[in-house]
């Protein structure tokens, strides 16, 4: 079978063997019959690189299902299934009136996999709205959940890549969302902008949604028809001693502080000025409207992102003297 409907890079190699799962039993019931080491794992794809057929048996995360479970006051808990897709999750919620993901409207992916590497987008991160989630064991099939200390949320980290990688899949997330005092987190410069512009003074969480969506649909590409998988970098983070030896040499590279004498500054912007946005080899390509993000035209194998991948991370290293750690998981 082919994945390369079910990878957002639209790379086009082949699964041993291919299975859908839509209920939590269906997954014991395969998780029972199927070794670990056989199995690979696939949520919405949104966040991989495929550089070699998957000699395994592919399992898809299915499940579907979303409900308000509890209300009181002004606190809404919301329980989606892993394979709601993450967007339209988000619809749903804004639908309901309920406050807390408009910021991170249009991320592709599902439910179940954003906890993993903890998304976030224009000022807020899942770990925000986190309230916990389940998951089965892939060795012992037994259920668990995970309260948000137990994730330990980190900047596009969890324990979910780290040191129980590979151990749980994730069946459903839980949210803390709000009623009617929502938290609206508008400071980041794009928001802002969009919302002067539509002259929005006391924006509703739909505008900030709807200033959400317009903001990445300008700048980063539709996988639907342009194969992405966002980021493909994380943005590092430098000691402070080396970001004042950048800013000698740079004095105009941006950075936001974010722990005591660290800095973090956007790989996107070290990749435009090493001379590579809108770089393109073969169908592998570095975007024209945002150089962190590596597109396929087309054929674009997965070893041809990964080799741009390297070019990519060795001139920045080279002008720079900064690492790029990859923020997609490559396979
Ligand atoms: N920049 C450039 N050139 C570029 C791209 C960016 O100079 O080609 C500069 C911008 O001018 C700006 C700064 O970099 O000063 C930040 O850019 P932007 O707001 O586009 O955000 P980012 O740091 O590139 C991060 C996340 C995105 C998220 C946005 C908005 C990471 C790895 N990426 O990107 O997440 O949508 O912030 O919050 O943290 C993803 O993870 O897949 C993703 C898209």
């Amino acid at each position: 079978a082919s994945l390369k409907e079910f990878n957002t890079f639209g790379i086009d190699v082949k699964a041993k063997k291919f299975i859908s799962v839509d209920t939590v039993e269906e997954l014991k019931e395969v998780l029972k019959q199927t070794y670990a080491e056989e199995l690979f794992i696939l949520g919405g794809g949104s966040n991989m690189l495929l550089t070699t057929d998957v000699n395994k048996t592919v399992l898809h995360i299915n499940l579907k299902g979303r409900k308000i479970i509890s209300e009181t006051g002004n606190e809404v808990l919301v329980k989606a299934c892993a394979g709601e897709n993450w967007h339209q999750f988000v619809l749903w919620t804004l639908k309901q009136e309920l406050g807390g993901l408009e910021n991170l409207s249009l991320i592709p992916g599902n439910v179940g996999t954003a906890p993993i590497q903890n998304i976030g987008a224009y000022g807020v991160e899942l770990k925000d709205v986190f309230e916990e989630c389940e998951a089965v064991n892939i060795q012992t099939l037994e259920k668990r959940s995970f309260s948000k200390a137990e994730t330990e949320f980190d900047y596009r980290n969890s324990i979910f890549k780290t040191s129980l990688k590979g151990q749980f899949i994730i069946t459903s997330v839980t949210f803390r969302l709000t009623r009617n005092e929502h938290i609206l987190r508008t400071s980041y410069g794009a928001i802002k902008n969009a919302l002067d512009q539509k002259k929005i003074l006391s924006a509703k969480i739909k505008d900030i949604s709807d200033a959400v969506i317009a903001i990445r649909q300008e700048k980063l590409p539709d996988p639907k028809l342009l194969g992405n998988s966002g980021s493909f970098f994380k943005n590092p983070v430098i000691d402070q001693e080396e970001f004042t030896r950048l800013q000698k040499e740079f004095p105009e590279i941006p950075s936001y502080p974010v722990d005591p004498g660290k800095i973090k500054i956007p790989a996107g912007w070290l990749i435009e000025k090493a001379g590579l946005k809108g770089y393109r080899e073969g169908d592998a390509g570095v975007h024209k409207n945002q150089a962190l993000v590596l597109v396929n035209y087309g054929n674009a194998t997965g070893r041809e992102i990964l080799q741009l991948s390297q070019k990519i991370q060795q001139e920045v290293k080279e002008k720079f003297g900064v690492e790029l750690e990859p923020e997609v998981n490559i396979f």
